[in-house]
């Protein structure tokens, strides 16, 4: 079974990006499940039930968010009924949405999790925690497991890594935009990048146009952002996934748009 994971979709440039790529990287990699990390795709922050109506309309069959999710308000209902949409299992649980989902691929029932990050970032309870509990809760139920740790710090990531190994199938950092090169598997079985990187304008600065990011810097004054739009890129990670539901090998995904 094979798995391709691609990091946050930033804005309009984002999802055309991806609409655009999604053809030949669905024709290279011949993908059984294809999960796409949301959480910028509405304005370059927080995720809509159109932009991820355009998402699905790309291939995805799930879409993952983290610490934007609930940034626009008229999503709460769509998170609510969408089952192929997950917001981060470790906020609180009352919140909108649910923090895993299962879905068929290649014959297998694959549960997509998603977790963020409790360092510099806002979480109701330890990602840590919360992986062992769902982890246990799928048991007979899931044949794979696939995460989306959309965290801050590598420390964090790189000890997730280290705690989940043998126990998921892959876990694909999310959330710094920047892609990491330590791609690999670990020793147990499960596939580990620290951040896949993202969808998005290689031109500015983590999305954002870069003389607005550069001002808010230089001024620390209040600026507005607004998404960078050229020099489109496509980032994520390939995994093959074996009937154990243990990785067999990863592989990062970088392309520019072209056309
Ligand atoms: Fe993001
Ligand atoms: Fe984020």
């Amino acid at each position: 079974m094979r798995v391709l994971f691609i990091g946050d979709v930033v804005g309009r440039p984002g999802r055309e990006g991806l609409a655009s790529a999604m053809p030949s990287l669905r024709e290279q990699h011949l993908p059984d499940l294809v999960i796409v990390n949301g959480e910028n795709s509405a304005g370059g922050v927080g995720v809509t039930a159109e932009t991820a109506a355009e998402i699905y309309e790309t291939g995805a069959d799930v879409i993952t968010l983290g610490n934007h999710a609930y940034r626009k308000r008229e999503v709460y209902g769509f998170l609510d009924s969408e089952l192929r949409i997950v917001r981060p299992a470790n906020y609180p649980s009352a919140n909108p949405g649910r923090g895993h989902t299962i879905v068929d691929a290649a014959g297998m029932r694959v549960a997509v999790l998603n977790l963020c990050g409790a360092l510099h970032l806002q979480v109701d309870r330890s990602p840590f925690v919360v992986a062992d509990e769902t982890i246990e809760s799928l048991r007979g139920a899931a044949d794979a497991i696939v995460v989306d740790f959309h965290a801050e710090m590598t420390s964090e990531k790189v000890a997730m890594g280290w705690h989940l190994d043998g126990r998921v199938a892959a876990i694909f950092g999310t959330h710094t935009h920047i892609p990491t090169a330590d791609d690999r598997v670990l020793p147990g079985g499960t596939a580990y990048v620290t951040d896949v990187g993202m969808t998005g304008s290689r031109a500015g600065v983590i999305g954002v146009r870069r003389e607005q990011a550069l001002e808010a810097f230089l001024t620390q004054m209040p600026v507005r952002f607004d998404t960078a739009d050229d020099d489109v890129w496509v980032m994520g990670a390939l995994v093959e996934v074996g009937d154990d539901g243990l990785a067999r090998s990863i592989e990062r995904v970088m392309v520019p748009v072209t056309g």
